[in-house]
């Protein structure tokens, strides 16, 4: 088997990478990135010492495609992945990766018959919508409401059936974008892919900053003693997300490659779920307990522009279709990431205590 993972020194992409060759020693992994994202250059000795071969290419050019192999998977993990992106700044470096490096990759499949594995995200759903939820307020966090007055939402979670047709982030436009592109190759252009809708993926090697990586960024402010502020509102941190592992993130992406005739064509739901879900301020418990550190956490009460109160991946159709569910907690990916700090502190200190 030979696999692309484009994005491959990022977060997800480099894990991946590293998963799918430890797990599989026989295969051909080929990691491309622009090294765009601060830290994804210390992932690329990483690689080569699993024997992944890295290329320093840009999604953004179709010529940087021109390998001199063809691939059974590509594995789409190459984006500006951040919500703000494209607010008060120019479009073009999203739009140009988000959509045209997409684009790209989808030709560079066409020509050469690989199947494509597309990391998309919950940012496709709409804010209006997300911020019209009901919901109830515990001591800790806010809890999905039993009665919704919009389709795809229960107590579980948001389903793929929650409607899409409004403003969601230029990110998450960028990423719909995509998934039609995507589709018109499917149905055209012979592309077999399967569109993934990732909630908060978090974990070891995920260079959190204010704008995105939010679980790495809140362990490593307590790790290095930072301050911290819960936004929105009222300023009480309740606000929730479900958080995904990166390891099971692996366990989907390996049981997709390994059955993709079951997957192919279709769009899921993937996250940690609701037995993942946790608020910032529960979030912020936990750090205390891995870290053994409290650190001093501001309240702004006003909300930012495009932030939603709360979001839940419900995973009924994903499991549904090839028995995947996510078994690590958010303590266990505290845990992990926080290890992950301790064990490379030197290098990291610089990028992740800013
Ligand atoms: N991390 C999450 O919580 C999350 C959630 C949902 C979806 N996703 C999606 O997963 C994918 C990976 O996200 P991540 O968290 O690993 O982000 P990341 O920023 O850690 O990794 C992205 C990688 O892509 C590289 N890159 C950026 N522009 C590029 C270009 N033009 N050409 C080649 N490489 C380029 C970066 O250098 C970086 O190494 C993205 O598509 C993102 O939209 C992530």
């Amino acid at each position: 088997m030979k696999i692309l993972i484009t994005g491959g020194c990022g977060f997800i992409g480099s894990n991946l990478c590293c998963l799918i060759k430890s797990k599989y020693p026989s295969y051909h992994v080929y990691a491309m990135d622009n090294l765009k994202r601060r830290g994804s250059e210390l992932n690329i000795p990483r690689l080569k010492n699993l024997g992944i071969n890295f290329t320093h290419g840009d999604i953004r050019n179709p010529e940087d495609f021109d390998f001199d192999t063809t691939f059974d998977y590509i594995i789409d993990a190459a984006a500006e992945p951040s919500v703000m992106a494209g607010i008060g700044a120019s479009l073009n470096y999203l739009i140009n990766t988000n959509l045209i490096g997409t684009i790209n990759t989808l030709e560079h499949a066409a020509k050469t018959g690989a199947k494509m594995v597309f990391l998309s995200t919950s940012r496709v759903y709409p804010i209006a919508y997300l911020d019209q939820l009901k919901f109830k307020e515990s001591d800790t966090r806010f809890v999905i409401a039993d009665q919704q007055n919009i389709p795809g939402i229960s107590p579980m979670g948001v389903t793929e059936l929650f409607p899409l047709d409004k403003a969601r982030s230029l990110y998450g436009t960028t990423k719909l974008a995509s998934e039609l592109i995507i589709e018109e190759f499917r149905a055209f252009l012979n592309v077999d892919a399967v569109i993934n809708r990732c909630g908060v993926v978090a974990g070891p090697y995920q260079m959190g900053k204010v704008d995105q990586g939010v679980i790495a960024l809140w362990i490593a402010r307590h790790y290095w003693k930072g301050t911290l502020s819960y936004i929105g509102y009222g300023g009480t941190g309740k606000q929730v997300r479900d958080v995904m592992h990166i390891y099971d993130l692996f366990d989907l992406v390996d049981h997709e490659l390994h059955h993709f005739e079951t997957v192919c064509g279709q769009t899921f739901n993937a996250g940690g779920g609701i037995g993942s879900s946790i608020s910032l301020q529960e979030l912020t418990m936990i750090c205390r307990e891995v870290t053994g550190n409290t650190i001093t956490i501001n309240a702004i009460k006003e909300n930012r522009m495009g932030d939603i109160p709360l979001y839940v991946t419900d995973n009924t159709k994903i499991t549904n279709a090839i028995g995947w569910v996510p078994k690590r907690t958010v303590k266990d990916i505290v845990t992990d990431t926080y290890q992950w700090m301790v064990a490379n502190e030197q290098q990291l200190k610089p990028i992740l205590s800013i």
